[in-house]
């Protein structure tokens, strides 16, 4: 994150009740990326360029969710299931948003080959865009995520965990292990990681009384790559060499019970149900 660039285009966002300072510059065509500011519809994410603008129109746009088929609710919070294909200036508008988050390269026109899993907050009001994750209609290297983004405004309270462990309910639900696409931005990879851990040490908590252990039995039950499993067994230190100096699986419990009592009390646990979810795959 770079806040001292201030030549960052725009520098900052008007969005709902928010003023939000940007990170990175976004190719919001010419005529907007000279603005310092621009003003964004929070619901059709259509940006303007002045407060009147945005004012006029928020006198006559309609829209109060994302457009697309709501696939979950509950406890305030849905998801909507978009096709760039059909709802093309939305998912422009939402890649131009992430990119502003974004250091490196994403999309933002070519969005047609994806669907949008964007994650609302729901009031009187509406339903306020928490973030979203993007995922390619046919992946052939199994990627459950492309691009993930939570709006600096809800950061920190458990989103991201929560679009991530979507992401795996949907790979789940497909049968199939996925995997987020690469590279991952730093705060992507604290938060995958984050999550992976927990995952398997969850995982590990359950089977605690069986005495056998698989990464093939993890990949099965979650969702999770077999090098993603090795990756989070190695951080957690789980990897050993026995006396024939061979690389083992070696579980510390006691680790895996204190993560297990901390987790049952952390505040920032969002859960996922998956009865909530209304999807099925695309066969
Ligand atoms: N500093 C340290 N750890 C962080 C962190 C930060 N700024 N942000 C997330 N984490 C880690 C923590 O372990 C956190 O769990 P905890 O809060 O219980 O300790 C865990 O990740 C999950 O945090 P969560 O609140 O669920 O994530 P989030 O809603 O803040 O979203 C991102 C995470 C990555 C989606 C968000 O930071 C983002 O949109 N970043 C900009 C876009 C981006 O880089 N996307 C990834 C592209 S690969
Ligand atoms: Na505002």
């Amino acid at each position: 994150r770079d806040p001292f660039n201030m030549s960052r285009c725009p520098a900052s966002i008007d969005f709902g009740q928010y003023d939000i300072q940007t990170w990175y510059s976004a190719p919001y065509p010419q005529e907007y990326a000279r603005l310092t500011k621009l003003f964004l519809c929070e619901f059709c994410l259509k940006y303007m360029k002045s407060a009147s603008m945005l004012g006029r129109h928020l006198k006559k746009c309609v829209w109060r969710t994302p457009p697309g088929t709501e696939i979950y609710r509950k406890d305030g919070l849905s998801v909507f299931e978009v096709d760039g294909n059909v709802s093309k200036i939305y998912c422009q508008n939402l890649c131009l948003l992430a990119k502003l988050f974004l250091d490196h390269k994403t999309l933002y026109y070519d969005v047609e080959p994806f669907l949008f899993y964007v994650l609302t907050r729901n009031d009187e009001k509406g339903c306020h865009l928490v973030g979203y994750f993007s995922k390619e209609k046919l992946s052939a290297l199994k990627y459950n995520v492309s691009c993930i983004m939570t709006m600096p405004q809800y950061q920190r309270q458990g989103y991201g965990r929560f679009l991530i462990d979507f992401s795996y309910l949907l790979s789940k639900r497909e049968g199939q292990p996925g995997t987020p696409e690469k590279p991952l931005s730093d705060l992507g990879r604290v938060s995958y990681t984050a999550y992976w851990k927990s995952i398997v040490l969850e995982y590990l908590y359950h089977i605690k009384n069986k005495n056998t252990f698989s990464i093939q039995e993890v990949v099965k039950d979650k969702a999770m790559y077999p090098a993603d499993v090795a990756y989070t067994l190695n951080i957690l230190g789980f990897f050993k060499r026995d006396s024939n100096n061979q690389m083992v699986v070696s579980i510390d419990w006691k680790v895996v019970d204190e993560h297990y009592q901390k987790q049952l009390n952390n505040p920032r646990r969002l859960r996922l149900d998956p009865e909530a979810l209304r999807w099925s795959p695309l066969l």
